[in-house]
Order: C-alpha cells, then sequence, then structure tokens
C-alpha cells in the first residue's frame, strides 16, 4: 500500500483475464466440514486479531513504543518496509473497528482508546503539513509521525479519503454517546472534530488526489464513496446535535451523481480522471462497498451495496482477475474462493494477494447475505447472473422468496462461497495468528510488513458481517436516488480549531467483559460472546406534525414503568414526509420480555397513546448485541 514510488510500474500481462474454468462440484459433506473449521479458526483467530491491533497503539501497545496515545502505527516494521507511521486512513478504519467492536461489547478499555484516538486527531488537525493547514488542505496529509509531527518527506498527496472515515469513526462514537446520555460531549469535544473533516471533503471531493493505494492520482471510487457516506450521516449527526451541515446537503448528492462515472456497465473502474494504462479492476471497490454498507439499505445499485447486482458483477470481474495471475490460485474455477490482491497490474514486492482484499471479498457477501435475509428476498437480474452462475449453476433471472426452496439454495451457496475466502487466509496465516500486509502469490508464505493493523482490523470486521453484528445504518435509503444532472461543486468551510478534550468519567453501562490491551493471552473476545445487553432499535413510522414529539413507553425501568413522564424519546432526524421514521436505540438485558406501546405528546402536554393492545417484545438473546424492532403508529 505504501510505496513509495508514486507511479507503480505497470506490467501488463497478456491474456490476463484468460479463464476458461469449469465449475466443480464439491460434495455437500466436504463443505459442512469446511465450514466447521473456519469457524472454529475464526474462534482461535478472533482474540490475536484484536490483540494485535491494541499492540499497535500508542501510547501503551506492547509494538507501539514511542507513539503518542491514541495513534496508530501501521505496522512495528521500521524497514523493508518501513511502517513506523500514522496514516489517517488506516487509523480511521482501525477506529471504525473498534468502536463498533465497543458498542458491542460495552469494554472500558475499548473506550478510552478511542478517546485517546479522538484527542490525538483533535490535535494532528492543526499540524501544519506538506497538504497545508487546518483550513488550507492539511487534511489530506496521508501520514505523520508517531510523536504526531508532520512528516515532510516526498509522498503521494493528499489523499482525500482519510478525513471521511475519520469523520464516520467518530460519527458511529458519537451516536453512542448521544444514545447513552452524553449529548454534551458529542456536541462540545467530538462534533467539532468531525466538523472540520466533513469541511474538507464539501470542498475537496471534486479534485484529484492519491488512491488508498498512494499509487494513483485521479479519482478513486473507493474515496468518493467514503465521502459520500461521511456527508449523508455527518448532517444527520448535525441535526441530531442542534448544528447543521449545510454544505453536506449541498454536496452530498453531487457525490452520489459523480460514483455513477466509475460503473463501466460490467464492473467498476476504481480509478477515473486519470489514464495509467490499468483495467481498473481493483479490490478498491470492494473496500468502498463494504465501508458504506448499510444494514438498513435495499440491494441499491446507485451506493454500490454488497447485495446490489453491480457490486456482485463487480466482486466475480475483481475477484477472477487474480485467477490466473497467483500460483497459489491456479486451477481453481470461478465460483470457488481465491486469494486477493490489490489489483492484477500490481507490481509493489512483484504483485501478490493481500490478507485485507482477502477478508474483504468475503465480508461483502456476508453483508448481502445479511440483507437478502433482511429483505426476505434475492432478486437476480442479467447484470448479476454471471455471480449467480457461478456458485449455483442452475440461477436464472428472477425475484425468489425467502419462503422458497431457491432462496434456500443460493444463500447457502453464498455463505459457503464467502466462507472460502476465509478459508485461504486461514490456509495462508501462520500458526501464530501473525497477519502481515501480503503473502505470496506462489507458495503463500507472508510478505511485507508484519502485524499490519489494518489486516486485523478487515477481520475483526469480517467476522462481525458474519456474525450478524452489524453497524448502525448511516442512512443510505434518504440518500440513494441520483440527481439526473450532475455538477462540478465545492463548498467552502467551517474550519475550527478543536479544543476541548475533556472527556467525562464513563460510567459501564454494560457487564460485557472488557478486553485488555496489548497481549494475546489476556483478552477475552470470542468470535460469538454471549451479549450482556442489546442495544435495541425501535423504528416508528409515523406521521407527526411540527411541535409534536413521539416517546415509548412500556412495563420496565428503561421504558418508564409505563409512566408516560418517564417515557423515552424517539429521534426524528432521519424523518421525511414519504418515511415519516422516528427511532431511538436503547440499551437493554438479553432475553426481557416486556409490553410497551408508543405515544404522541402535543406541544399542550396532553399525550395520545396507540390503540391497543400493547406491544410486546424479548430482546435476543445471543451473540448478536444489536437489533431493531419496525413499528408503525396504531
Ligand atoms: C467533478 O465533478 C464532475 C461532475 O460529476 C465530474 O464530471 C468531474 O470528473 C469531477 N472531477 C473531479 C476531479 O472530481
Ligand atoms: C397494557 O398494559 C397496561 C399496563 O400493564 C394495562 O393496564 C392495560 O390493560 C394493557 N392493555 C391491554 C389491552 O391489555
Amino acid at each position: 500500500m505504501f510505496i513509495n514510488s508514486f507511479v507503480a510500474t505497470a506490467s501488463l500481462i497478456a491474456g490476463l483475464f484468460a479463464n476458461g474454468g469449469v465449475g466443480i462440484s464439491i460434495p455437500t459433506e466436504f463443505k459442512n466440514e469446511k465450514r466447521a473449521t473456519v469457524d472454529s479458526w475464526i474462534a482461535t483467530e478472533n482474540p490475536i486479531a484484536l490483540a494485535g491491533v491494541l499492540a499497535n497503539i500508542g501510547s501503551t501497545g506492547l509494538k507501539a513504543a514511542g507513539a503518542s496515545s491514541g495513534i496508530v502505527i501501521a505496522s512495528p516494521s521500521t524497514s523493508n518496509p518501513d511502517y513506523f507511521y500514522t496514516w489517517t486512513r488506516d487509523s480511521a478504519l482501525t477506529f471504525k473497528a473498534l468502536v463498533d467492536q465497543f458498542i458491542a461489547t460495552g469494554s472500558s478499555t475499548l473506550q478510552t482508546e478511542i478517546d485517546n484516538y479522538i484527542s490525538a486527531q483533535a490535535y494532528l488537525q492543526t499540524v501544519s503539513n506538506p497538504s497545508g493547514g487546518l483550513s488550507s488542505g492539511g487534511l489530506g496529509e496521508p501520514k505523520f509521525n508517531t510523536d504526531m509531527t508532520a512528516f515532510t518527506g516526498a509522498w503521494g498527496r493528499p489523499q482525500r479519503d482519510g478525513p471521511a472515515l475519520r469523520a464516520t469513526a467518530m460519527i458511529a462514537y458519537s451516536r453512542w454517546l448521544i444514545a447513552n446520555g452524553y449529548t454534551s460531549t458529542a456536541t462540545n469535544v467530538v462534533w467539532p472534530v468531525i466538523s472540520n473533516d466533513l469541511s474538507y471533503v464539501t470542498q475537496y471531493w471534486n479534485q484529484t488526489g492519491f488512491d488508498l493505494w498512494e499509487e494513483v492520482d485521479g479519482s478513486s471510487f473507493f474515496t468518493i464513496a467514503v465521502q459520500h457516506r461521511a456527508l449523508v450521516e455527518g448532517n444527520t449527526l448535525a441535526i441530531s446535535l442542534g448544528k447543521s451541515c449545510s454544505n453536506c446537503v449541498s454536496q452530498a448528492p453531487q457525490l452520489l451523481c459523480f460514483l455513477q462515472s466509475f460503473w463501466s456497465g460490467s464492473y467498476i473502474i476504481s480509478n477515473i480522471n486519470v489514464n495509467n494504462g490499468r483495467t481498473g479492476k481493483d479490490a478498491n471497490s470492494i473496500l468502498g462497498s463494504i465501508h458504506t454498507f448499510d444494514p438498513a439499505a435495499g440491494c441499491d445499485d446507485s451506493t454500490f451495496q454488497p447485495c446490489s447486482p453491480r457490486m456482485l458483477a463487480n466482486h466475480k470481474v475483481v475477484t477472477d482477475s487474480f485467477r490466473s495471475i497467483y500460483t497459489i490460485n491456479s486451477g481453481i474455477a470461478e465460483g470457488t474462493a481465491v486469494a486477493v490482491g490489490r489489483y492484477p497490474e500490481d507490481s509493489y514486492y512483484n504483485g501478490n494477494p493481500w490478507y485485507l482484499n482477502t477478508l474483504a471479498a468475503a465480508e461483502q457477501l456476508y453483508d448481502a447475505l445479511y440483507q437478502y435475509n433482511t429483505l426476505g428476498s434475492i432478486t437476480i437480474t442479467s447484470t448479476s447472473l454471471a455471480f449467480w452462475k457461478d456458485i449455483y449453476s442452475s440461477a436464472a433471472t428472477g425475484t425468489y422468496a425467502s419462503s422458497s426452496s431457491t432462496f434456500t439454495a443460493l444463500t447457502s451457496a453464498l455463505k459457503t462461497y464467502a466462507d472460502g475466502y476465509v478459508a485461504v487466509v486461514e490456509k495462508y496465516t501462520p500458526s501464530s495468528g501473525a497477519l502481515s500486509e501480503q503473502f505470496s502469490k506462489s507458495d503463500g508464505t507472508p510478505l511485507s510488513a508484519t502485524d499490519l493493523t489494518w489486516s486485523y482490523a478487515a477481520f475483526l470486521t469480517m467476522v462481525a458481517a458474519r456474525n450478524n453484528v452489524m453497524p448502525a445504518s448511516w442512512g443510505e435509503p434518504s440518500a440513494m436516488s441520483v440527481p439526473s444532472v450532475c455538477s462540478s461543486a465545492s463548498a467552502i468551510g467551517p474550519y475550527s480549531t478543536a479544543t476541548n478534550t475533556a472527556w467525562p468519567t464513563f460510567s459501564g453501562g454494560s457487564s460485557a467483559p472488557s478486553t485488555a490491551s496489548g497481549s494475546t493471552t489476556s483478552t477475552t473476545a470470542t468470535s460469538c460472546a454471549t451479549a450482556a445487553a442489546v442495544a435495541v432499535t425501535f423504528d416508528e413510522l409515523v406521521t407527526t406534525t411540527y411541535g409534536e414529539n413521539v416517546f415509548i413507553v412500556g412495563s420496565i425501568s428503561q421504558l418508564g414503568n409505563w409512566d408516560t413522564g418517564s417515557a423515552v424519546a424517539l429521534s426524528a432526524s432521519s424523518y421525511t414526509a414519504s418515511n415519516p421514521l422516528w427511532y431511538v436505540t436503547i440499551s437493554l438485558p438479553a432475553g426481557t420480555t416486556f409490553q410497551y406501546k408508543y405515544i404522541k405528546k402535543e406541544t399542550s402536554g396532553s399525550v395520545v397513546w396507540e390503540s391497543d393492545p400493547n406491544r410486546s417484545y424479548t430482546v435476543p438473546s445471543g451473540c448478536a448485541t444489536t437489533a431493531t424492532e419496525s413499528d408503525s403508529w396504531r
């Protein structure tokens, strides 16, 4: 990823994509046996991956000696290659994974790391660097020294995905702060940092920059996709904090409009506005999709959701591009998992598969499975047909309801295919569980930087997706319609130095086990710990007039014991005329059964109850740490 020669030598190999492989049918018994192996490997690897991440975070991480508090090193490797720096992108992706882990487990150790990270980023925003200062482009600087001073050497700069990804990580944490009674912390400490990052995106999204692999100066699918997401959820957060981001509102539709330009008709061309002789087939696109996945979204092509026909077609094209060029993939037919690299023309370390890209290929499919199960059907279109035929030879275009045997067969084939990518990573991971950056295309031995933080973070997010432990929605359903005309645009500011890093003392709201930092033996996370508490989101569709507010009240103390004066307020931050959504997320003890109703409170103070009967709900008890209940006013 961190090649320090800006343009990698493109070695175009003739006949690269010719692959006339015929599907091999694997006996069911073997598939089941393989799946069990993947399950047990995940259980072993998960604590190693979490400890691997924590070891690379200053100031206490075992492998991050000298790094400032909250600073993530990319890898402990200090030569061949030297990755002992902190990258804005890698750090943000890592902390998004940790925020989601924190929300799932309630770990106070993780929360301290998150607070330290945000404090460090508030400071880094003020460090003048070769890309500029706070309000003059400096937020696009890709990396800093681990003592938070500027890195002044030559580099592929700017990189415009960093501020967006950092905003997304902090927004996810802010949602938790608000849901748990720390709104003033979200407002006073976190929002000022987020706001600067959103301003960077609204100002610079329509200018070229270096891609996530730091090689191509152009427009990158990954960058535009994550920027769009950040503006959408940034605006929603702003509203719930009583702020606004009018530039988010004006720019977001234009980013979505521009995003459509990356679609070639059959796959995503990951870099445009550049002429570098590549095909554009690149894991950039798969990473873009998993990091803009929204569990509340449909299989929308416009936002390239994991289950969308476009993304399935693209998954096939990208993964197939690595079948014939890596020895370790040789003879593996389409529809069976392979090792996945960055892009087929890659020559960095001679071009090899990467752990994080192979894991991303699995994660996209787990996300898609979740979406099909939630939506209750699979639609195969002419765009996605070739993907489906690879894994289920009799697939045909049409819509298959979850009650049909075809749906069962398709989802089972998809799960097997996804698990196959995890099995590839398992096969080429040493017994220590250490994940470096790459593994050899010829024999699978680990290569390049050791203990790559992003490799471990990619493992954690894959596991969460596989376990259906889903992140919160970023608001895709309200932001997926594409303007009819795209225009070049930009909106400037506001920027201001974020100085408040006064974190409160958090009272632990969860009895979930905490995870110790920096040691493989003292972590207690498993692939599927039984959740003590579940963050239940109550969605209520109810049309209201201005001044009316919606609350939930019920038979347990968390819902006010039927006392309307103690009812819990829902938020209207996603409310639209066509989708009048009020919602709230409440942490409830697993397994609790209770009765409840929604009520409307009028400006006069009078209360309007829903009609009988009382609603009833049982909090799931299992490994899921989030759940959603969708209701409509009655
Ligand atoms: C700017 O946006 C316009 C409209 O979508 C697009 O045609 C153009 O390629 C974009 N340029 C860059 C550098 O983002
Ligand atoms: C709903 O619950 C309340 C409180 O327990 C109870 O008084 C009321 O009778 C219930 N309504 C119905 C229709 O069962």
